[in-house]
C-alpha cells in the first residue's frame, strides 16, 4: 500500500480532499480515502442546491454521511459553500409574484445559514462562507465597479449579502472558522478586492477569519511568485489561509492545448509542479494551515467535464487510485 500522504505531510500542513458521499459507500475507495486524506470537504454534498429543498426543508443525508465518516477517523471537515452564484437553491430568488425583495431574500440567505450552519455546528471547523464574489478574468462578465460580480445575491442584496452571510454564520457556530474563498486568488486585483472587503467587514465589526485560496492551477500558471506574494500580503491583514481545491491541469487554458492522454513528460512536469507548490506552502506554513486536492484521484476530478467533456488526469492519483508521479513528488517534498 502506498505511503499515506496524509500522515507524511502530517503536522506540517493538515491535507485533505474534496469527496463524494457515493466515494465513501464504495468500501474499497473508502479505504482508500481513510488511507491518504486527513481531512475533507464535501465536492459538492454542502452547496445550497444539494442541501435546500425550499423553506426550512432540507436533505442533509449525503452531507451527514461525509461528516460521519471523517469524524469516526478524527479528520476534520471543511464546508463548502454557504453562498455561490453557482448550484444556488434557486427557490429563494423567486415567489408566486416573481423576483423576490431585497427583505424577502436577505430573510431566506439568513434563515438558509443559521440552519445549516446549525446543522453542523461543532462538526465542521471552517466554512467557505461566500464563493467567488470578485472576479477579474472574464472582461465581459458584469461586475460592479469594485469588481464583484453581478450575481443575483448582489443584484438583489447588493454588496452587504457578503456581510449578511458572514454575521450570520458566526452566530449560527461561534466557534467556526469563517473563510471567503475565490479562484485566481493570486491575481493582484483580486488580493487587493480580498483585503478591502476583509477590512471593510471587520471595520463593521463583522467576524472573518480566512482566505481559502482554490488553487485550480495549470502547468504553468499561476507563478509561483504571485502565489507566494499573496499569501504573504493577505497574511498581513491577519488571516488563516487554506489552499481549498488544489488540482494541476495537463491541459492549459492559457496556451489552448488540447491534450488527449498522459504522457510520461507531462506527468513529470505536473509532478515538478505539485513539489514546488507544495514546497512553497511548507516554506510559509505559519501563514498556510490545511491543503486540500479538489478530488481523490483522476477518475473523479471535475475537470473531466468542465468547461467541456475532455480528457484530464490533475490529481495525485490515477483512475485506478494509483499513485501518479505527481504523488512521489508531494511525499518526497513532504
Ligand atoms: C465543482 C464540482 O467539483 C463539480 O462536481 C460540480 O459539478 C461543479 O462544482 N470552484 C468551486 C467548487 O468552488 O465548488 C467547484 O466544484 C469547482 C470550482
Amino acid at each position: 500500500e502506498p505511503a499515506s500522504l496524509a500522515q507524511a505531510l502530517g503536522k506540517r500542513l493538515p491535507f485533505g480532499a474534496a469527496v463524494t458521499a457515493a466515494q465513501l459507500r464504495d468500501p474499497a475507495v473508502a479505504a482508500f480515502i481513510a488511507h491518504q486524506f486527513g481531512m475533507l470537504v464535501a465536492e459538492n454534498a454542502m452547496k445550497q442546491e444539494s442541501l435546500s429543498r425550499g423553506e426550512g426543508r432540507y436533505d442533509f443525508a449525503d452531507a451527514d454521511a461525509i461528516v460521519d465518516f471523517a469524524r469516526q477517523r478524527s479528520m476534520p471537515v471543511r464546508g463548502h459553500a454557504l453562498v455561490w452564484h453557482h448550484q444556488a437553491a434557486n427557490w429563494m430568488f423567486t415567489d408566486g409574484a416573481g423576483e423576490v425583495s431585497r427583505a424577502t431574500l436577505v430573510a431566506r440567505l439568513e434563515r438558509y445559514i443559521a440552519d445549516v450552519v446549525g446543522h453542523f455546528r461543532g462538526r465542521v471547523f471552517a466554512w467557505d462562507v461566500v464563493n467567488e464574489a470578485f472576479q477579474f478574468d472574464e472582461p465581459d462578465a458584469q461586475t460592479d465597479a469594485a469588481g464583484m460580480r453581478m450575481s443575483t445575491w448582489r443584484r438583489i442584496i447588493g454588496p452587504e449579502f457578503i456581510a449578511i452571510a458572514f454575521r450570520a454564520a458566526a452566530k449560527a457556530d461561534p466557534d467556526a472558522l469563517l473563510f471567503y474563498n475565490d479562484y485566481e486568488s493570486q491575481n493582484p486585483k483580486k488580493v487587493a478586492a480580498m483585503r478591502g472587503l476583509v477590512r471593510d467587514l471587520r471595520a463593521d465589526g463583522v467576524r472573518i477569519d480566512g482566505i481559502g485560496h482554490q488553487m485550480h492551477c495549470g502547468r504553468v500558471w499561476p507563478k509561483l511568485a504571485d502565489v507566494a506574494d499573496a499569501i504573504d500580503a493577505l497574511a498581513a491583514e491577519g488571516l488563516r489561509q487554506h489552499v481549498t481545491e488544489l488540482d494541476i491541469a495537463l491541459n492549459d487554458t492559457l496556451t489552448g492545448s488540447a491534450v488527449q492522454a498522459a504522457t510520461p513528460e507531462l506527468l513529470q512536469a505536473q509532478a515538478q509542479r505539485y513539489a514546488e507548490l507544495v514546497n512553497l506552502l511548507l516554506s510559509r506554513r505559519d501563514k498556510v494551515s490545511a491543503l486540500l486536492v479538489w478530488g481523490i484521484a483522476d477518475a473523479y476530478s471535475w475537470l473531466l467535464g468542465w468547461p467541456q467533456p475532455r480528457f484530464e488526469a490533475p490529481l495525485l492519483f490515477d483512475t485506478r487510485l494509483q499513485p501518479k508521479p505527481a504523488y512521489h513528488a508531494v511525499l518526497a517534498a513532504a
